[in-house]
């Protein structure tokens, strides 16, 4: 765990107050970033209280350039279950910052290879990431690179595993309902940001953050890639860590 910094907090309120803390650090000075935002429900508070904030002042994210970290396939990004409209409700409008600065990863069309190179080109036009808020899968994804996933992953559409179906089956009502292929953002694209905030909260994530953090950097868990990343701060409650 030598390159990664791990910040415990008591519980999940703590944990969203921190990250926005964190957040709000790395974004000091630089209101045009490039902001990787995870949907999921562990950041949302993060999200909830950066929006708070802005509306106080003086934390502005107007001007950020927002990333899409990932897409199911086939879901029109009118529906509310698209991961484009979580982040919309979520982010973007809370945080006063327009579609125009969003670059889209885009699963609602029929050449799927083609919007995955468009996506790692805009990337790249914009210099990368400055900041990934992420979080972790249960079995150790990140954004959908399912495992096994290694740092070299390109952004491309993935077969769901059963374990990302089960957890993102309280989003659509059943696992059957789940839409069984997505498109992630590459390891290669998530691996390059500058600074990453990894947020964990709940018992359910003690033993895959461990592996993460402490066990082999292997496919298998693909967040174990942070321990080789440098700039990545994890917050996580003790219900996570202890
Ligand atoms: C989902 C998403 C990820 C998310 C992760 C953790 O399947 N694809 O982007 O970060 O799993 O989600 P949560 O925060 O709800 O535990």
């Amino acid at each position: 765990m030598a390159n990664v910094e791990l910040i415990e907090v008591d519980d999940a309120a703590t944990l969203c107050r921190t990250a926005a803390d964190l957040v709000i650090d790395v974004l000091d000075g630089l209101p045009e970033a490039t902001v990787m935002p995870a949907t999921g429900s562990t950041p949302m508070g993060t999200y909830e209280e950066l929006a708070a904030r802005a509306a106080r002042g003086p934390f502005d994210a107007s001007r950020l350039r927002v990333v899409q970290l990932d897409e199911y396939v086939g879901v029109d990004e009118l529906d509310r279950r698209s991961l484009i409209g979580w982040l919309r409700r979520s982010f973007l409008r809370p945080l006063d910052v327009p579609d125009e600065q969003v670059v889209r990863l885009r699963g609602d069309g029929t050449d799927l290879a083609l919007a995955c190179r468009r996506y790692d080109e805009a990337v790249a036009e914009v210099g990368g990431l400055d900041l990934a808020i992420l979080g972790l899968g249960p079995n150790g994804h990140l954004g959908f690179n399912e495992p096994p996933s290694d740092a070299s992953s390109p952004t491309r559409v993935v077969e769901l595993s059963p374990a990302s179906i089960a957890s993102n089956a309280t989003y659509w009502g059943s696992p059957d309902a789940v839409p069984r292929r997505a498109m992630t953002a590459g390891m290669t694209v998530i691996g390059a940001a500058r600074r990453t905030i990894l947020v964990v909260s709940g018992s359910h994530k003690h033993d895959v953050l461990h592996r993460a953090l402490e066990g082999e950097v292997t496919p298998e868990v693909p967040a174990s890639f942070l321990q080789r990343q440098g700039g990545v701060v994890v917050i996580a409650d003790r219900a996570a860590w202890r």
